[in-house]
Order: C-alpha cells, then sequence, then structure tokens
C-alpha cells in the first residue's frame, strides 16, 4: 500500500522555482561572500567551482532521482526513501538525517528570517533616519540580545507564517510562495548589486568605488589555494548553499511523477542558486561595504562581525548615505530579498518531516503543519534565549555543516554502489529533456564519493576539538577578567547543552522511524 499522501507540484515552472527557492537563500547572501572573502577572495572562488562541479552537481541529479524514486512507493522523506533503495535495514536510520537536519537547522533559520521582518518593519519606520554608525550596530545587538520582546514577536509571527503556508500544501502554498518570491528577490537583488558595483568615491558619500571590492573578490591568489581549510569552506558553502545532504531536494522530488525529467529540472535550479550566489550574492555586500570602508576597513569587518554583522549592522546604516528616499528603498530591497530568500527556504525545512508524519502515522496536512512549526518553536527557542553564548553557532556547526557531510557521503555510497550505478544512470536520465554528460556517471561512481570521504576525514581534528571545546578553555586560560572567564565557561555550558539536546532529538527521530517500521510490518505494507 502506498501513502495515502497524495501532494503534487502544480507546473514544472512552479516545481523549479520552489526547488531554486529551497536552494536560494541566507546563505546566498550572507554566508557565501563571507566564507569568499576569509578564504582569500580570488583564491575561493577555484575550489568553490570545483566542489561545485564535481559534488553539489553529482548530488543534484542523485537527490533528485532518489526522491522520484522513492516517490514511486509513496514515500516522501529520506528514511524510506533509501530504505527503497537496498533490502539492508540499516539505510532507514542513515534517512533519518534527512529529517533531523531540516528540524535542527530550522530551529535557528527561523530566528535569522524573523529578523528579515523585524528590520523591514523598522526600516519602514524610519528607525535608521540619521542614526549613527554606532547607533545602527547597537541597534543589532539590542535586538540579539532581547532588550524587548519585539524579536520574540517577529520569530513567532514567522513561525505562524511558514506553518499556515505549509498547511496550505505544495501546489496551494510553497510554489505560489515561491512564484511570488523568487521573481521579487531576483530584481531586487539586481538593482542592489548594480548600485553596489556602480558605487564611486565622491557620490553619495563614497571614499571608494564599489568595483574595488569585486576586484578584490575575483582576484586570484593561488598562495593558499592547496589550503585544506579552504577547501573545507569551499565544500561546506556548496553543500549549504544547493541544500544538498539534507533530504529536503528529495522529499520535493519524490512528488514528482515516474516520468518526468529531473536532470534538466535540477541543473535549472542549481544553476539559477549559482547566478544569485555568485553574481548577486557576491556583488551587494562587499562591494557596497569596500564602497565606504575600503578594502582594509571591510577585511577588519568581516573578521569582527562576519556576514549577519554586514547585513544587519552595516548595510541599515550605509544605505542612509544614499537619501532618505532610497535608504529606505534600499533597506526593503535588502531585507525583503533576504525574507523572500530564507522563507522560500525555511518551507522547504518543513517538508520532509511533515511527509514523514503523512505517510507512516496518517497525519492530516494542517496537522503535520503545526507538528513541525512547534517542534522548530521549541528547538529554536534556546537559539533566541542563549544567542550569544553560541548556541545558533552550535546548531549551525552540527546541523548545518557536518551532517550534510556525513548524509551525502552515505546516500552517494548507497546510490553508487548499493542501488548500483546502472540502475542508477537510468534513474538520472530516465524522462530526461537534457543529455546528461556520460562523465557524471563515473563521477558519482568514483570522484563524489571519495572527495566526501576526504572532506569527512580532514574535518575530524576540527570536530573534534569543537567537541572538546579546546579553543574555548584555551580562552579561559589565556584570560584575566573573572567575568570574561565566566561569561566562557557559560558559553561552554549552553553548547554542551545544544549538543546533547541535538543529539536527543536524532534518537528521538530514529525512535519513530522504528515504530514506523514496525509498524509496516504489522500493517504488512512492504517498504519497497
Ligand atoms: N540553501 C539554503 C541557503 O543557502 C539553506 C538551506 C539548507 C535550505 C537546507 C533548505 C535546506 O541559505
Amino acid at each position: 500500500m502506498s501513502s495515502s499522501n497524495t501532494e503534487s507540484w502544480g507546473s514544472r515552472v512552479g516545481l523549479v522555482l520552489a526547488m531554486a527557492g529551497n536552494a536560494v537563500g541566507l546563505g546566498n547572501f550572507l554566508r557565501f561572500p563571507v566564507q569568499a572573502i576569509q578564504n582569500g577572495g580570488g583564491t575561493f572562488i577555484i575550489p568553490y567551482l570545483v566542489c561545485f562541479l564535481l559534488m553539489g552537481i553529482p548530488l543534484l541529479f542523485v537527490e533528485w532521482s532518489m526522491g522520484r524514486f522513492g516517490g514511486k512507493y509513496g514515500h516522501h522523506s529520506t528514511p524510506f526513501i533509501l530504505d527503497s533503495m537496498s533490502k539492508q535495514a540499516f539505510w532507514k536510520y542513515i534517512g533519518v538525517f534527512g529529517i533531523f537536519t531540516n528540524l535542527a537547522v530550522a530551529a535557528y533559520y527561523c530566528y535569522l528570517e524573523s529578523w528579515t521582518l523585524g528590520y523591514i518593519w523598522h526600516s519602514v519606520a524610519g528607525t535608521f533616519d540619521g542614526q549613527t554608525r554606532d547607533e545602527v550596530a547597537n541597534f543589532f545587538t539590542n535586538y540579539t540580545s532581547l532588550s524587548d520582546a519585539q524579536p520574540i514577536i517577529f520569530w513567532v509571527i514567522c513561525l505562524l507564517l511558514n506553518t499556515w503556508i505549509l498547511s496550505r500544501g505544495l501546489s496551494g502554498g510553497v510554489e505560489k510562495v515561491a512564484k511570488i518570491g523568487m521573481p521579487l528577490l531576483i530584481l531586487f537583488g539586481v538593482i542592489l548589486a548594480i548600485r553596489g558595483v556602480s558605487l564611486q568615491p565622491g557620490t553619495n558619500n563614497a571614499l571608494y568605488a564599489g568595483t574595488d571590492g569585486l576586484n578584490y573578490l575575483w582576484t586570484p591568489d593561488f598562495s593558499t589555494i592547496w589550503s585544506p581549510k579552504v577547501w573545507l569552506a569551499a565544500a561546506g558553502q556548496i553543500f549549504f548553499t544547493l541544500s544538498v545532504g539534507m533530504g529536503s531536494i528529495q522529499c520535493y522530488s519524490s512528488y514528482l511523477r515516474s516520468r518526468d525529467d529531473v536532470a534538466l529540472n535540477a541543473m535549472s535550479a542549481g544553476w539559477m542558486n549559482e547566478f544569485v550566489e555568485v553574481c548577486l550574492g557576491g556583488a551587494i555586500v562587499i562591494p557596497i561595504t569596500v564602497g565606504y570602508f575600503g578594502i582594509d576597513g571591510m577585511l577588519e569587518l568581516v573578521n569582527k562581525v562576519g556576514g549577519l554583522g554586514l547585513g544587519f549592522r552595516t548595510l541599515p546604516f550605509l544605505f542612509q548615505q544614499w537619501g532618505p528616499f532610497l535608504a529606505i528603498a534600499a533597506s526593503v530591497m535588502w531585507f525583503g530579498l533576504l525574507f523572500f530568500a530564507g522563507i522560500t527556504s525555511s518551507l522547504a525545512m518543513g517538508t520532509p518531516c511533515m511527509g514523514f508524519l503523512q505517510d507512516e502515522f496518517g497525519w492530516k496536512r494542517e496537522n503535520a503543519a503545526w507538528a513541525f512549526g512547534a517542534t522548530v518553536g521549541i528547538l529554536g527557542l534556546p537559539t533566541v534565549l542563549f544567542f550569544n553564548y553560541g548556541v545558533f553557532d552550535e546548531y549551525d556547526h552540527w546541523a548545518g555543516t557536518v551532517s550534510l557531510v556525513v548524509f551525502a557521503f552515505f546516500e552517494i555510497i548507497l546510490f553508487a554502489w548499493i542501488f548500483g550505478m546502472k540502475k542508477g544512470w537510468e534513474e538520472i536520465t530516465r524522462g530526461a529533456d537534457i543529455k546528461v554528460p556520460i562523465i557524471f556517471k563515473y563521477i558519482i561512481q568514483y570522484v563524489t564519493p571519495v572527495i566526501l570521504g576526504w572532506v569527512l576525514i580532514a574535518s575530524m581534528p576540527a570536530n573534534w576539538d569543537k567537541i572538546m571545546n579546546t579553543g574555548l578553555y584555551a580562552q579561559i586560560a589565556a584570560a584575566t577578567d573573572p567575568a570574561v572567564i565566566a561569561n566562557l565557561e557559560k558559553t561552554i555550558m549552553y553548547q554542551n547543552i545544544a549538543r546533547i539536546g541535538l543529539l536527543a532529538l536524532w534518537i528521538g527521530i530514529a525512535v519513530l522511524v522504528y515504530i514506523a517500521y514496525r509498524k509496516r510490518l504489522r500493517e504488512g505494507r512492504f517498504t519497497h
């Protein structure tokens, strides 16, 4: 028997926009530019492109076709999609990652997304009008240290909005948002990027040219190109930005019909993401910041406040230099585009766990959406309350970075070696509207797994240090001020709690998968 979950996509354009919306997210505008800068600007882009070709594209093909394959048997989340591809029982527990990561990432992502609503509100209300640089920056500090209830209100609104859209289903909710949000996002992005690169010294109080920033970002510097750190950062960014290794692509594509194209669709959504990331994401924050602070000033800021800082502390102040009308317009466009980028991604994070509840426990879509909203609310609360103690970063590291690689490594082994590349290639090419170059067959079978294995191994020492809190203990040892020490100790405590919480979440989902499996056996429902 297959699932009673009979959703489907309304149109091909809608599907591609929803998938592109899934991939295009805050990562494209805030994470990418900073990763590029911190890893040497022009040095970063080569490993980044290589990772896109050798890991990103292959994983897109694999995930899209896996999803469509599982969907044929009525599976819409990775535990049973993976299960349907092998006779071995344990793959469904690898599939736990594909629900876990979405919930844990959504937990901090929705909070970030809600800041954009708060900032749109304040931009329109003119809060930043005439504020000094410090005042704008302090606004952010006050906001994230919850000096009043507003951030919590915006966060709850954001959760309710996500839940409501999800409860309307794929074609009635997710697809509609993508069809409105993606074109607007691109429009706003293009306008801001043009402003960014056309900044000239002397106009609008700028001191330098915006193109200096672009040059910095794009001039190759080969001195650090072999550094593992740069490659790990590039691989991590490819994962995060394409949403591969997450389970959300498989879920979206499980609602396709078995003869629908996956190859061209996967490429359309993937390349659209790269266009937005490299052409728009790279042409806004960095050029504008460089226009006012120069290269050195920008570098100092990036290292001090990171992507979130540039986007929320610095840009609203710089927009003020463009005159009262443009200041409001630019701010609304900037936070508006971040909002659309964010919501089309967080909606994608909601669907795997909903699919699981609908398929396995017969839940109604509305109830499944509420379950997602409530879970994200509970898991997200610590990131909201203890943001300044690194809880947010902890979620981002374990769920938003490490889990993706672990999951992707296992799924590609399953796909290429257990399910088998012969069948795998048939899945990728069946119904394809483009001719997929045969080289990808070999890349998927040999190259991608090796690179993924290397990434896993190479990132182990840093992860181990993280688990042991090595860096924080070193800071404690070097500190003399008791207040600083107390603060660091508190950070360690909150981070440890966050990790245990994440582990408990993973185990909780695994238990549900076990229960679902037993239920299937009892009811005689075949898993494949
Ligand atoms: N790809 C999104 C971004 O760039 C993040 C994301 C991860 C979305 C996982 C969905 C699932 O911000």
